[in-house]
């Protein structure tokens, strides 16, 4: 990765400056609202965590707060983002923080905690404190693969590690410059060098300097090897219901939405000739078969495929079911890969959207 944009900050910060979205962490250099801003954004686009940004600080105004918060009323204000370890290493390293007293205000202290990795722990680093770190996502590597036409492959390491070193000599070095200027080559990423369609680069401040433009070859870049391919997971899903009430059961503490709550469900997919086997094992009888209806959830690693039904049983269930009626249903976090059964819940229980 030689030969960058030379005067990147010249050409970029102005740019920002006037043009940069107005987002509400980008009006602070508290480290708190940055850190859980950086953590929301790591899988999640703008437009959906600004709700959720405003509502988690406003229930955890200080690190502290969120050290000491149940676990219920955190992952219900998580609900529906994803990716729940995030929430779950975020209280982590709250605690940490709150221990020791203040947050770490160094690249290295800061990556140690946990949830924080090299992106984070630069973004935190440069836009809290004005330290001259790096903070390269894919917004960051989309643009420099480009403004230098590098047909090198981003998921190489090695290759990432060169990027983060040509940011790193290509910020600027006054502090209220450092602040912003990882912010600002995510912005161009995420509005003017985008990923999907044509960059804009007739509106892109780079575009004097930038090799993929003048080669033509934008389109192509950047090169990245060998996705992996997702585990396919077949589930039949019951929406049991009984006496104005509908059976949940919490997931265990350990793997993909650990500790969350869900719909009994089984492994593979059971036609209208199997699904009554599961209920019998569960210690239930179904008195109405009401619904089927299929649903599908893409993870990072595995795409779940879903058959559900809607039934009215009787009998005690399992002791780990838990029975809830409309309110208590709402109170617990039900992880959106659920969603449609849900809401199919919510309506037999008399709460239409
Ligand atoms: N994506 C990751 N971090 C971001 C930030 N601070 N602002 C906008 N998008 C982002
Ligand atoms: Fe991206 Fe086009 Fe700007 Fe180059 S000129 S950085 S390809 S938007």
């Amino acid at each position: 990765m030689k030969n960058t944009a030379p005067r990147l900050p010249e050409l970029l910060l102005p740019w920002y400056r006037a043009n940069a979205r107005d987002l509400p962490w980008r009006k602070t250099t508290d480290p708190y609202p940055i850190w859980v801003s950086e953590i929301m954004l790591q899988q999640t686009r703008v437009a959906a965590v600004l709700g959720y940004y405003a509502r988690f600080l406003e229930a955890f105004p200080t690190v502290e707060a969120l050290a000491a918060a149940p676990e219920q009323q955190l992952m219900k204000l998580w609900e529906g983002l994803g990716y729940y370890s995030r929430a779950r290493n975020l209280q982590k390293a709250a605690k940490a923080v709150a221990e020791r007293g203040s947050f770490p205000d160094t690249y290295e202290g800061l990556i140690k905690l946990p949830g924080i990795g090299e992106y984070t722990a630069g973004a935190i680093a440069s836009a809290a404190f004005g330290l001259r770190q790096p903070a390269v996502d894919g917004n960051v590597l989309r643009v420099l693969m480009r403004l230098t036409d590098c047909r090198a492959d981003i998921a190489d390491a090695k290759v990432k590690a060169a990027v983060r070193e040509a940011v790193r000599a290509a910020m600027p070095e006054a502090e209220r410059d450092i602040r912003i200027f990882n912010q600002a080559l995510m912005e161009l990423g995420a509005t003017v060098c985008v990923p999907n369609g044509e960059p804009k680069c007739e509106i892109c401040p780079l575009r004097e300097n930038c090799l993929a433009r003048s080669r033509g070859t934008a389109m192509t870049l950047p090169v990245k090897s060998g996705k992996k391919q997702r585990r396919k997971e077949e589930k039949t899903v019951y929406v049991l219901l009984q006496n104005g009430r509908v059976a949940l059961r919490r997931r265990s503490d350990e793997g993909l939405l650990a500790g969350l709550w869900e719909f009994p469900n089984v492994p593979g997919e059971l036609g209208e000739e199997d699904a009554p086997s599961a209920l019998a094992e569960w210690g239930l009888e179904a008195k109405a078969w009401r619904k089927r209806l299929s649903a599908k959830h893409i993870f990072t690693h595995v795409e779940w495929h879903m058959t559900g039904y809607v039934l009215e049983v009787e009998g005690q269930g399992m002791e780990e079911f838990l029975w809830m009626d409309a309110d208590a249903l709402e109170g617990h976090a039900v992880p959106s890969a659920f969603g449609k059964f849900y809401a199919e819940a919510r309506a037999a229980l008399g709460k239409e959207d």
